[in-house]
């Protein structure tokens, strides 16, 4: 649906030049929600504005259901705009307007009469929660009910791509979770497909099948949510994800770790698991098959958009000679396992 072909942005000023994209290379397929991730500068906005050509890349393609933009007339960009609904972080409003006449705004630009125009905002603002509302301004609305409005007008022209720029980042926890369960709720209602960025990973964890790392105006990592999270390339990944998923050892054994097993050492495994791999019993298994106890030193499950991600750390009692064996019984059940190092046994 958004086929993004080696899209690099240089700023110049006087002299000065600044390469905020570079080589960008990114589909995201329709009905998709694709979340890209990075630091504060990483170019993120400049990369989502430039599907929609409010910035203009200095090279590169921007394909959007079918059509190059990049190739337009203004007149012709401004049509295919259309199909591309996008929302902020400060939401941009119009504060002398109500509910009702925001959301209808990109409607009379289009020239639809009155009547037209009712009968589609009215469906919008019940999709979006904000009936009771039509009438009150902008500044009478919390900033929950505001993304709300924000994304009934983006919703208005009946748009096949969404895009959010931080939609979220000026929000509670609350609230985001309210946001991000309407954009999971219209994607899946209306097939769009919605490209967010963000600096959170909860919101990516949340909502995302798909994302890509950006860092410098580089896409680094790009991968399924499932293998972002529990096989991640880089480093500025792993900072990412270990703010939100307890990946690593716990404090009391950090320093008691030894790289090699000794003598009546026990190895320490990091098991992950998600999707059908979390319904199997592979700790009886492991028990009853191979003889092998564990002891729980750390668990947690989590929900990756609609799957469960478990991560567990434990340690293997009495494992010796068959631990090669249970981990490749494991690997057969897709779970992931790894050894992290070997402790003393208690
Ligand atoms: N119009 C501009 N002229 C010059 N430099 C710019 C312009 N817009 C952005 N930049 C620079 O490009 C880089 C990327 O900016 P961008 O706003 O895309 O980052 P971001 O990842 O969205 O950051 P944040 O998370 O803080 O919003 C920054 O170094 C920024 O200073
Ligand atoms: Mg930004």
């Amino acid at each position: 649906m958004i086929e993004l072909i080696n899209i690099s942005k240089i700023f110049r000023s006087g002299i000065h030049e600044f390469s905020a994209l570079k080589n960008i290379n990114l589909k995201v397929a329709p009905g998709e929600i694709f979340g890209i991730i990075g630091k504060s500068g990483a170019g993120k906005s400049t990369l989502i504005r430039c599907v929609n050509l409010l910035e203009r890349p200095t090279q590169g393609d921007v394909i959007v259901a079918k059509k190059n933009l990049t190739t337009l007339s203004e007149t012709e960009l401004r049509h295919s705009r259309r199909q591309i609904g996008m929302i902020f972080q400060h939401f941009n409003l119009l504060g002398t307007r109500t509910v009702f006449e925001n959301v209808a705004l990109p409607l009379e630009l289009q020239g639809l009469s009155k009547k037209q125009i009712t009968e589609k905002v009215m469906p919008l603002l019940t999709l979006t929660q904000l009936e009771d509302k039509h009438n009150a301004y902008p500044a009478d609305l919390s900033g929950g009910q505001k993304q709300r409005v924000a994304i009934a007008r983006a919703l208005a022209c009946e748009p096949k791509v969404l895009l959010c720029d931080e939609a979220t980042s000026a929000l509670d926890l609350h609230t985001t979770k309210s946001i991000l369960d309407l954009l999971k709720d219209i994607n899946a209602k209306l097939n769009l497909s919605i490209l967010l960025i963000t600096h959170e990973i909860e919101v990516v964890k949340e909502i995302c099948d798909r994302v890509a790392l950006i860092d410098q105006g580089e896409i680094i990592e790009e991968n399924d949510i499932y293998s972002f999270f529990t096989q991640p390339q880089t480093s500025l990944a792993y900072e990412f994800i270990k703010t939100s998923l307890k990946h690593d050892l716990p404090f009391n054994l950090k320093d008691k770790l030894f790289e090699h097993p000794v003598a009546n050492s026990q190895a320490i495994l990091r098991i992950i698991f998600h999707g059908q791999a979390a319904a199997e019993p592979f700790i009886a298994h492991l028990m009853q098959d191979f003889g092998i106890k564990l002891n729980i030193l750390q668990a947690n499950i989590e929900f990756l958009k609609k799957e469960a991600l478990g991560i567990m750390i434990v340690k293997t009692i009495n494992a010796h000679d068959k631990l090669d064996q249970a981990m490749a019984y494991l690997k057969t059940k897709n779970v992931n396992v790894e050894i992290l190092g070997y402790a003393n046994a208690i």
